[in-house]
């Protein structure tokens, strides 16, 4: 995905002049590109690379990733993990494991990563962990049930991290002219903006990922 921030010539700088996309992540987005619909839902090397660094910085225990897709954000975290920590990953649609299973096997990180199946709204009532970083990168329109979800569970001074809060832009245009997914993302942003159990920084990387840390039950 082009940012809607960064044109595609900066974007190629910045891809440039980071760390290289490792070969295992290659592979995967390759794949993805011939045989998903959607693409572009992929995090890509610079959200990955950030997303890698951000765990290599915090080393947190446990992990929880709402929206597996293929894989790609799963295998950057989990590379920026301690051996003994675990990321647990949620996807609704059971056709995309076979794809994800491959590509943590090829990348050496299926230890630290639990996979299930399934709707995350249902599976997280029963998946119950003290987290201490949550990246949520599902449907739009239940960011703040997956929020309300994880919450109680998540550690003090523990972090969510919410994908595509900038919407593609479009969390700007007028409410009337707004689809579900912007209004939702518009809605989700506001909420936690009040919240004063959070401090939050809104990035303007990629699609937009806030940074929200839990300062209080
Ligand atoms: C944007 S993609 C995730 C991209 C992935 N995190 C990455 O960076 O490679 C969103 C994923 O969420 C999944 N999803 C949507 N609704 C869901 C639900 N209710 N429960 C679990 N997964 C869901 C979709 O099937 C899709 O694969």
């Amino acid at each position: 995905m082009t940012s809607i921030l960064f044109d595609e010539a900066l974007s190629r700088y910045a891809t440039q002049m980071s760390s290289d996309e490792l070969p295992a992540l290659t592979a995967l987005e390759r794949e993805t590109y011939l045989k998903e619909m959607q693409p572009v839902m992929l995090s890509g090397h610079l959200q990955g690379s950030f997303l890698r660094m951000l765990c290599s910085i915090l080393r947190p225990s446990k992990v929880l990733e709402i929206g597996t897709f293929t894989g790609y954000s799963a295998i950057c975290m989990a590379m920026g993990l301690s051996a003994d920590a675990v990321l647990h990953t949620i996807e609704i649609d059971e056709e995309r494991k076979e794809i994800a299973q491959k590509h943590f096997e090829a990348a050496g990180m299926q230890d630290r990563i639990v996979p299930h199946y399934g709707d995350a709204k249902l599976i997280l009532k029963t998946l119950k962990e003290p987290w201490d970083l949550v990246f949520i990168d599902a449907d739009k329109p239940n960011y703040t049930h997956y929020f309300d979800l994880v919450f109680e569970e998540l550690k003090i001074g523990g972090i969510i991290l919410a994908d595509n809060v900038l919407f593609e832009g479009k969390i700007l245009l007028p409410e009337e002219e707004q689809g579900k997914n912007e209004r939702a993302m518009h809605q989700f942003n506001k909420k936690i903006k009040l919240d004063k159990r959070l401090e939050v920084l809104l990035l303007p990387i990629r699609d937009g990922i806030s940074i929200i840390r839990k300062i209080a039950k």
